[in-house]
């Protein structure tokens, strides 16, 4: 792919619909995601931040093929998704939720929650060993359950579910925000890590902009469905265009330590 690209979404559109407003019989019309185009180079972490209801994680969905979209065109590896069948779609592009306790299965082991994502029949032990050690397990969580794990334990059973699909590119909606403080970091830092050490492609959604610049080469921010500005996480942070940037940012409290 050009410039090493391996995804691109070009002028992506989706609306939805409430029907029935109240005291009324009018349609209104949600322009949940407007027009957005963004890019994701091989290796790259791209952050996404934005108020809430900006479109975020309609985007997400649509890029990760869990949602119809109206019109635009998305490319993983050159190829339209449209191209892709659900199954090769997965092998290249995996989203991980906000909320680690309703993701995984709470009646399935470990060990059976990450061989199911795999479609492969050899190895499954090894490879479901492999990816709980990548995300800093060890070997015995493999019987357990999901109770048995702390939330950041459980995101990082989420992260090794994704990584043994060997899938390429991972969303994340908001991976941390649910976790204590303490945890927040260490995840992104995984996800740092995993870049570095697997060459992986993220977009990662996060409100919390310290964070998302600390990892992210770019910054996308939305704002009403829009991708308002886009650009190196330095520049945006130290110099933003857009005034909503510039608010989003003023807005970031100060910690004194
Ligand atoms: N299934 C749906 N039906 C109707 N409207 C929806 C649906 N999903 C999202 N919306 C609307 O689309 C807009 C974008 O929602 P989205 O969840 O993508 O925002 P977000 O940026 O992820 O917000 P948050 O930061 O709160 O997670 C919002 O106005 C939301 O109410
Ligand atoms: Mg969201």
């Amino acid at each position: 792919m050009l410039n090493n690209l391996i995804l691109k979404t070009v002028n992506v559109n989706k609306n939805f619909f409430i029907e029935k407003i109240f005291f009324s019989n009018k349609t209104a019309t949600i322009r949940a995601v407007d027009n957005a185009s963004i890019e994701l180079k091989k290796g790259e972490i791209v952050g996404l931040a934005g108020e809430s209801g900006s479109g975020k994680t309609t985007l997400a969905k649509i890029i990760a093929g869990l949602m119809d979209y109206d019109s635009g065109e998305i490319f993983i590896d050159d190829r339209n998704i449209e191209n892709y069948s659900r199954y090769e779609l997965s092998k290249k592009i995996q989203m991980i939720f906000q909320d680690p306790f309703s993701s995984l299965n709470p009646k399935l082991s470990i060990g059976t929650i990450i061989k199911e994502a795999i479609k492969a029949k050899k190895n499954l032990d090894n490879i479901a060993v492999n990816v709980l050690n990548m995300v800093g397990l060890s070997s015995d969580a493999i019987q357990k359950y999901p109770h048995q794990f702390s939330g950041g334990q459980r995101q990082r059973i989420a992260i090794a579910r994704a990584l043994a699909t060997e899938a390429e590119i991972i969303i994340a909606d908001e991976p941390v925000s649910s976790l204590d403080i303490s945890v927040q970091a260490q995840i992104m830092n995984l996800f740092f890590d995993l870049k570095k050490n697997l060459g992986l492609s993220y977009i990662i959604i996060s409100h919390d902009l310290n964070l998302l610049s600390a990892v992210s080469d770019n910054i996308a921010i939305m704002q009403n469905g829009k991708i308002i500005e886009y650009g190196q996480s330095d520049k945006i942070m130290n110099r933003p265009d857009n005034p909503y940037t510039q608010k989003l940012i003023s807005a970031i409290p100060v910690i004194n330590v």
